[in-house]
């Protein structure tokens, strides 16, 4: 914990030092736009974003980048090692694995709930949402809609493509959803060119989809490489 503790207040401070270093001579980078930015919400005068509130936005870009495209990698891998035929058609052609990604997302997204704080009252569908509400919204469950989706449990590769919630939607989309896809396509192509007979061990305990709501992920992918 003492670690943990001490970690955080390294990055804390190396963070404010470099957001110090882009006040006095700004760069090409994030910390110079955000520094450049205007924050404004409802009801307030804008106003320039604070140090502290850089330092979050950049911690958050390495935590969500940090904890995801592996949980993402393993959660298609599995749906492959588990849907062999698909694992086949995959093998033999690559164009096949952006469809396999896409689909691993959409069944099972690695990050399936996000928040929101309604900031004024609103009609949604009919339903009156007071200003001050807590809203989770669960963009995993959206996406096995049986109303947007055939048979929405499946893994199935050759789906018609369509746009689903993994990623988020609108101003806060996920910003390293492209990042992520060429990461999890990397992964799995170069585990594949290196071990082409890659299947699960049948004689190890069966892998489950594990992580709560936040950061699902498999239990581990105990496999045989020869
Ligand atoms: C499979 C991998 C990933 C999944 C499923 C995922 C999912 C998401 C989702 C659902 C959101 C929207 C959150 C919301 O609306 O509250 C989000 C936001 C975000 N993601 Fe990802 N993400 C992934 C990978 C990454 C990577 C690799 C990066 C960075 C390199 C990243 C950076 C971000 C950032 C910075 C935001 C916040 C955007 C904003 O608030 O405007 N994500 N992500």
């Amino acid at each position: 914990m003492e670690t943990r503790i001490a970690n955080f207040q390294l990055v804390e401070s190396l963070l404010l030092g470099l957001v110090a270093e882009r006040r006095r001579q700004p760069q090409d980078d994030l910390i110079s736009y955000l520094l450049d930015t205007t924050l404004s919400l409802p009801g307030v005068p804008p106003r320039p974003l604070t140090d502290e509130e850089i330092v979050t936005h950049a911690k958050l870009i390495m935590v969500a980048g940090g904890g995801t495209s592996w949980r993402q990698i393993g959660i298609t891998l599995f749906a492959l090692l588990t849907h062999p035929e698909q694992l086949e058609q995959v093998k033999a052609d690559r164009s096949l694995m952006d469809a396999a990604i896409e689909e691993g997302l959409r069944r099972d997204p690695t990050a399936p709930y996000h928040y929101r704080l309604v900031l004024e009252d609103v009609d949604f569908y009919g339903h009156r949402i007071k200003a001050g509400s807590a809203l989770e919204l669960g963009l995993g469950p959206a996406n096995r809609d049986p109303a947007r989706w055939t048979n929405p449990d499946a893994y199935d590769i050759h789906r018609p493509p369509l746009t689903n919630m993994a990623f988020g939607l609108g101003t806060h989309r996920c910003l390293g959803m492209n990042v992520a896809r060429v990461e999890i396509g990397t992964g799995i192509n170069a585990l594949l060119d290196a071990f082409p007979k890659l299947r699960l061990d049948p004689a190890a305990p069966a892998p489950f989809l594990t992580g709560g709501l936040e950061q699902r992920g498999v239990s581990g992918l105990p496999v045989l490489l020869k």
